[in-house]
């Protein structure tokens, strides 16, 4: 399958990525669901902090749909999980989220709102990069899995558009752009600056 084309990431993780993570299915579905937990709980937060005194119209709504969809897709993971014999773990670390989330310019307003759409909107659109390595990966016999990661592809493709839409309705376009080509670079270093482990945003 040819990579996603439709995806602005600056950096092609390797397939070999996904055969490697596939080596530990637990641990990764483990990983997996707490970044769907943590995107649901992220989409709360950001539907609390609306830009006044004019929010978009689609605020409330964008958000809620996200976290909705983010519950269910933990609800998915976790059942996946329990069923062959793995366990949520109690903690969980994604160094590459904070990595990202050290690049929100705090107390400035409006640009802070806008690099929090923005980083939330990259890991949703590196999520649907390795979703679909995932999906071609998994070996034939394993559709359960392979369901799985094809089904997310297209529910996290979604969300990686709402929240840099949500994104352009706040900052005039000239500064989004700018704003959105720097946090792309940012991203690229960071995802590859990762060490390799099951998870869904570890390095080669
Ligand atoms: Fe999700
Ligand atoms: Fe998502």
């Amino acid at each position: 399958m040819p990579k996603d084309a439709d995806l602005p990431l600056r950096y092609d993780t390797p397939p070999a990525w996904a055969t490697a993570v596939l080596r530990e299915p637990l641990a990764l579905l483990n990983d997996h669901a707490h970044l769907e937990k943590k995107a649901a709980t992220n989409a709360l937060e950001l539907l609390n902090r609306w830009p006044e005194p004019n929010p978009p119209e689609n605020w409330v709504t964008a958000m809620t749909a996200v976290a909705r969809d983010e519950v269910e897709h933990l609800a998915v993971v976790s059942r996946l999980l329990a069923r062959r014999g793995g366990r949520l773990t109690k903690s969980h670390a994604n160094p590459y989220a904070s990595e990202l989330h050290k690049l929100v310019r705090k107390g400035r307003g409006s640009e802070e709102l806008v690099d929090r759409l923005m980083i939330s909107s990259l890991i949703e659109a590196r999520s649907c990069e390795r979703f679909r390595l995932l999906g071609d990966a998994v070996v034939d016999d394993d559709r359960e899995l392979q369901k799985l990661y094809r089904g997310l592809w297209a529910s996290e493709h979604g969300h990686y558009l709402s929240f840099i839409q949500l994104a352009e309705q706040i900052l005039p376009s000239t500064a989004v752009e700018k704003r959105w080509s720097q946090m792309l670079d940012a991203e690229a270093k960071i995802i590859q600056s990762q060490p390799p482990g099951p998870r869904m945003h570890s390095g080669v």
